[in-house]
């Protein structure tokens, strides 16, 4: 993710200039400043101590984000951190308090939220035009699965399902009570009181809005045809749908039937977003702005997260408080 968002910069956002990259890992370092003709470091240390960057984006695993956020607070450094903001809820508390209480813009990576597609359903939503919501329901499913050892440390109420519970958020309203239904990839249910369930290949987790509607959110890990994101929400006066799953609208009829594109991975399915969401954050820099979806927000997914990871183990709903 951050060569994604280094190779945006590198190509232009209006108001940023990529300054430098840096990698614990020298020769993830060294290629990434190489390809994008920057310097390349291998500490966040030697990136903040820098006076020539303004500001930073935190793409490394979950688990690094709250240090590497207080630390960038203590440099007052404005940074957009990629999600989740953590995997404890407590780390990330402190790291949010710290970038507030040093007065320094933290943007969370929910780059659905600077998605055309996403962003005129709002505007629709929030003039009223599907009168008063009713459900929720959206999907987001990978084409294939990561490799094994990237599976073994990823949590998928997390790092998947934390982008739809912000779009639930977004869109809809707060969440007050989640219930998560996972399998593996293969179909084996994970029974509730599960002692140490595997992490799962599908999660299906059922949503109560605290001003009263009901929503679905469904995350698969290889669903094989392509990365498939898409969005409905049913008001009393009308119904929206969010699909942009194709990239060129072309389609082939031969001998087999009908053949149409779809979208492989979220880098292009969501291309556009990503480079507005980083526009966004060189605006909200220069205007000293509070960014329009901040940290808190990172915040209130990882209380729904947690919620569903629990609901998944111990079965049952549970509810949820994010203030
Ligand atoms: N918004 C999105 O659509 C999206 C998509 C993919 C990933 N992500 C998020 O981006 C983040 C990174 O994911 P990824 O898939 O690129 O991970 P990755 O493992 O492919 O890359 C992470 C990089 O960080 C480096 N690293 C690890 N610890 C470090 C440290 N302490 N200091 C400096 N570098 C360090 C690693 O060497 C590695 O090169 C995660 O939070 C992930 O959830 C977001």
């Amino acid at each position: 993710m951050g060569r994604i968002h280094a190779r945006n910069l590198a190509q232009g956002v209006a108001g940023a200039r990529l300054v430098k990259v840096a990698d614990a890992l020298a020769s993830a370092a060294k290629r990434a400043g190489q390809d994008f003709g920057v310097a390349a470091e291998t500490s966040l240390d030697a990136v903040l101590e820098d006076p020539e960057v303004d500001a930073i984006i935190i793409a490394t695993p979950p688990r690094t984000h709250p240090q590497a956020i207080v630390r960038a607070a203590a440099s007052r450094k404005p940074m957009l951190c990629e999600k989740p903001l953590a995997y404890d809820l407590e780390e990330a508390e402190r790291a949010v308090a710290a970038a507030r209480s040093a007065g320094v813009q933290l943007q969370m990576g929910f780059h659905r939220r600077f998605d055309p597609s996403y962003v005129a359903a709002k505007a629709r939503v929030a003039a009223g035009a599907l009168g008063s919501l009713q459900l929720f329901f959206t999907s987001m499913r990978d084409k294939h699965a990561p490799p094994d050892d990237v599976l073994r440390r990823e949590r998928l109420l997390f790092d998947a399902t934390s982008h739809d519970f912000d779009a639930a958020r977004w869109l809809v309203g707060e969440v007050a009570e989640v219930h998560s239904f996972g399998t593996r990839a293969s179909v084996r249910a994970l029974r509730p009181g599960d002692e140490d369930p595997p992490e799962p290949g599908n999660v299906v987790t059922v949503l109560r809005f605290a001003d009263g509607p009901i929503g679905v959110i469904d995350n698969s890990r290889a669903v094989r045809y392509g990365f498939d994101c898409r969005t409905e929400i049913v008001g009393s006066e009308g119904t929206l749908r969010i699909d942009a799953p194709r990239v060129a609208h072309v389609e082939t009829l031969d001998a087999r039937g009908s053949t149409r594109d779809y979208t492989s991975d979220f880098h292009q399915r969501f291309s556009g977003a990503y480079v507005a969401e980083l526009q966004a954050f060189a605006r909200t820099i220069l205007a000293d702005e509070e960014p329009s979806v901040m940290g808190e927000d990172g915040l209130a997914a990882i209380r729904l997260s947690l919620a569903a990871e629990r609901s998944l183990r111990g079965g049952g709903g549970v509810a949820v408080s994010v203030a």
